[in-house]
């Protein structure tokens, strides 16, 4: 048996923060953000909007699209590095604003790599057969962990959610493999380092900042490029498949040029890419369900396309998924 996915939903909120807004409050440009990044803007949560508000908002529309009721869902797993609370689980508020009564729930965290793995967790239960539906969400306020006086990073995020309901599937179709990695001795390459246990909030934390996204751009900017090729190639080749085989590849949305030199490696055409990280900047987690809802809703992928999915982020953790729709 196979997973399969039946629902797709996605929300972003409402207020748009352009490069022009952001070169009012610091020293960059519209002109560099784009030109090194893609990005030309971002969403920003309202001040009452927490990552749980935007991860039901995208999970009702993912069930409303697989006509499925909250009542009917066995698993709540929630993707996020932004989460409401320490504890409980931002999952465990999604079920309750859901009313989805007969669900178990949890987070799990793995940064922009989250989405994959809550996939890969939501994949071997319905191929075992605990359960029949999982909804899976990558959620995310970034804004709330953004050095808005740091240029190197505030340029990048955006929040954002996205959902996918899983059912059990015709074994020929659905997802077909996931291959996920990590490499824990580069941990501190993206890191928020305080607020934690290891560093305590307390007025040192809050005066340097350690609250807040540290990245070590360039070396992550590498490491990137080399995993995310090598993880698409270990996907393809586990099922026989070449990358001219891929219909749609759906990357993590984090840097433009990160995308086109995967797509070099893997001899991919740019037309087979699906990128929207000009509108909603790294939304870390939600940023492959946020850019496959798009695609599925405006009729890019059909029935039996091949999508591949490939995810990088903090941890370092990497990660791949192949899917027959
Ligand atoms: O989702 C998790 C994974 N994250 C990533 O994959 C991010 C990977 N890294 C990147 O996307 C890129 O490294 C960045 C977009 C973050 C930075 O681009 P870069 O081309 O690596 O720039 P850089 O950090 O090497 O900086 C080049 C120059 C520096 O000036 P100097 O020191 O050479 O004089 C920076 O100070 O650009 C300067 N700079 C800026 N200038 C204008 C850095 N940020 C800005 C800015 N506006 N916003």
């Amino acid at each position: 048996m196979r997973a399969q996915i039946i629902g797709t939903g996605s929300y972003v909120p409402e207020t748009v923060l352009t490069n022009a807004d952001i070169a009012k409050r610091i020293d960059t440009t519209d002109h560099w953000i784009v030109e090194r990044t893609g990005v030309r803007e971002r969403r920003i949560a309202a001040k009452d909007e927490a990552t749980s508000d935007l991860a039901y908002k995208a999970a009702l529309q993912a069930l409303e699209s697989a006509e499925v009721l909250p009542k009917d869902i066995d698993l709540i797993l929630v993707a996020t590095a932004t989460p409401d609370m320490f504890f409980p689980s931002t999952a465990c508020i999604v079920q309750d604003k859901l009313k989805a009564v007969n669900a178990a729930a949890f987070d799990l965290s793995a940064a922009c790599s989250g989405f994959l793995y809550a996939l890969s967790v939501g994949e071997q239960y319905i191929r075992s057969g605990t359960y029949r539906k999982v909804l899976v969400i990558g959620a995310e306020v970034m804004s709330r962990l953004t050095d808005w006086t740091d240029r190197r990073t505030c340029i990048l995020f955006g929040d954002a959610a996205g959902a996918v309901l899983l059912s059990a599937a015709h074994p020929h179709d659905g997802i077909l493999s996931i291959h996920l990695h990590s490499d824990g001795s580069l941990w501190d390459l993206i890191c928020v380092p305080g607020g934690g246990t290891a560093i305590p909030p307390s007025e040192k934390v809050l005066m340097e900042h350690l609250n807040t996204i540290k990245m070590k751009g360039n070396e992550t900017f590498k490491v990137a490029v080399r995993s995310l090729g090598e993880v698409a190639l270990e996907a393809l080749q586990a099922n026989g498949l070449h990358p001219s085989d891929v219909d749609h590849l759906i990357p993590h949305q984090a840097n433009l040029r990160i995308i086109h030199a995967v797509l070099t490696r893997l001899h991919m055409s740019k037309g087979k890419v699906v990128v929207n990280l000009d509108k909603y900047g790294n939304t870390s987690a939600a940023s492959i369900p946020l850019a496959l809802d798009e695609a599925v809703r405006d009729g890019r992928i059909k029935k039996k396309d091949l999508l591949l999915f490939l995810a990088f982020g903090g941890g370092l953790t990497w990660a791949s998924a192949l899917v027959r729709w």
